[in-house]
């Protein structure tokens, strides 16, 4: 496994690997979510690239930029372990030198939900990651459904900027209780680690409401809505039930597929989590 930062020696060390090559962004702290993109990547190319980059320009002013989590050593070693190829950590002068002017901006699918929220992330998100396909040039970059409509603005970029590449989304992981997988649970006290379930749980109660019939988008938010308020250390920021690739929101009945998706704060830590209806 070969390690690089700047660009010139990603580049270098690209040309060597065999295609097709899979590209999996991440801002490290890996766990099993980040891994199953890596083993996604393992079996779908011959060259396996991960960069790792806490990316400044997609965190508000308010965000955890400064506390976010690494352990760059633990994070090499499972690479390593997955049979990964080429790890690329740039520096944010790597990424963004000095005059660094230059944004990628997706319209409409970036305006609900975490784009309401967290003005100006997917701007950040969509220009890192367009210079990440730009360095790296692979022919399949992985993603996780996690980040719901972080796979809808990169898969609208790709098609919107002709990057010749394939996105492949990949499912969500969990705990054993049912918690999704997130560097950010880390933040989270043994009450709170407990309270957090509530997100998941509130996801089951909305697909068994689903599979016995109930249709109506309201319905389905009200849920979750009463759900995270019963909990008395979570508060709800957002709940959403939406177009899969519009994000638009629905009102009455559900036809089509449906993705419900929630922001909720669990004492002072921000999580997310969301579920397709109607696969
Ligand atoms: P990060 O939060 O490190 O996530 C990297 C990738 O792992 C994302 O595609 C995310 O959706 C996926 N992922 C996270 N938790 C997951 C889980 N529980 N199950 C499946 N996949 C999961 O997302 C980012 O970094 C950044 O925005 C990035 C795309 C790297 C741009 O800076």
């Amino acid at each position: 496994m070969i390690t690089v930062s700047t660009i010139a020696e990603l580049r270098a060390a690209r040309q060597c690997l065999p295609d097709p090559v899979g590209l999996v962004p991440t801002m490290g702290f890996l766990h099993e979510g980040h891994l199953s993109l890596v083993r996604a990547a393992r079996d779908e190319c011959a060259g396996v690239v991960v960069s790792i980059f806490v990316n400044p320009t997609q965190f508000g002013p308010k965000e955890d930029l400064s506390i976010y989590p690494h352990d760059l050593p633990r994070d090499l070693r499972l690479l390593e372990a997955e049979g990964v190829d080429l790890v690329w950590i740039p520096t944010v002068e790597v990424m963004y030198p000095p005059g660094y002017q230059t944004w990628v901006d997706v319209m409409d699918v970036t305006k609900p939900l975490e784009g309401a929220m967290r003005p100006g992330h997917f701007r950040g998100v969509a220009t890192v990651v367009a210079k990440l396909f730009n360095a790296v040039q692979p022919q399949k970059a992985y993603f996780g459904q996690k980040d719901a409509q972080q796979a809808v603005v990169i898969q609208r970029m790709v098609q919107d900027m002709n990057f010749p590449l394939e996105v492949v989304v990949c499912p969500i992981r969990r705990d054993a209780d049912g918690l999704a997988l997130s560097s950010r649970n880390v933040y989270l006290n043994p009450a709170e680690r407990q309270a957090a379930t509530v997100l998941s749980r509130s996801l089951l109660a909305v697909q068994t409401a689903y599979q016995s019939g109930e249709r109506n988008a309201s319905a389905l938010r009200k849920i979750i809505a009463a759900m995270i308020e019963a909990e008395p250390l979570a508060h709800l920021q957002y709940v959403s039930c939406a177009a899969p690739d519009t994000l638009q929101e629905i009102e009455g009945v559900i036809t089509g597929r449906a993705l419900l998706s929630m922001a909720v704060y669990v004492g002072a830590t921000r999580l997310i989590d969301n579920l397709v209806l109607g696969e």
